[in-house]
């Protein structure tokens, strides 16, 4: 039997991702253990998530700012991920851009889901790009992290209509039931070749 592989999680929201993650690990169809979750944000219910499910979890503290990510905070995140025995960093909803040096010390080893099929509609809130752009499908892509955003090598992606009478928040509902989905099975899939 495959051996279990230590998961780090980032994210900044509610961290529907995570749980997902947490209950394939539950049902016994990931072999992983999710040993730290930081966020961003202070209120991210994920950070809740984490301590209902016994997880150590952390704030990044990026100073105000309200987008970037500082270098400094960048190379505190991947010690704190290196100190708890992260071997895959898994990006759940998390906001901001992670490139050097946190690239550095997970090399090829940084997972991100984005909800759109991917290079359509990068960035923030792609299930709103996608509504406004009249677009008749969408969908959610898991990708290696690289220094650019929304960029790095597609793993696997799934495709979810877009409805005529969607809203942004009704496309996004049914993006997430894909992506609970897809992302535990490519962290799987991701794991075996580790
Ligand atoms: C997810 O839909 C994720 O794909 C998206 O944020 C949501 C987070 O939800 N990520 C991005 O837009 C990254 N650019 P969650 O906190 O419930 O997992």
């Amino acid at each position: 039997m495959a051996r279990s592989i230590k998961l780090g999680v980032l994210g900044s929201g509610s961290g529907s991702n995570m749980q997902a993650i947490l209950d394939a690990i539950d049902a016994g169809t990931l072999n992983a253990e999710i040993v730290i979750v930081l966020s961003d944000n202070p209120d991210g219910y994920i950070l809740e998530r984490a301590r209902r499910a016994g997880i150590p979890a952390g704030v990044i503290d990026c100073g105000g700012f309200m987008s970037k990510f500082p270098d400094e905070k960048q190379a505190e995140a991947a010690q704190r991920l290196k100190e708890a025995g992260v071997e895959l960093v898994c990006l759940a909803g998390f906001m901001r851009l992670v490139k050097q040096p946190m690239l550095d010390y997970f090399p090829q080893r940084i997972l991100n889901i984005h909800p759109s099929l991917l290079p359509a509609y990068p960035g923030l809130m792609a299930w709103k790009q996608a509504v406004k752009d009249g677009a008749t499908e969408s969908g959610c892509t898991v990708h290696y992290v690289d220094a650019g955003m929304d960029t790095g090598p597609i793993i696997k992606q799934v495709r979810v209509p877009v409805l005529a009478d969607d809203t942004s928040e009704s496309l996004h509902e049914r993006i997430q039931v894909a992506e609970h989905k897809l992302y535990p099975e490519v962290i799987t899939n991701v794991a075996i070749g580790l």
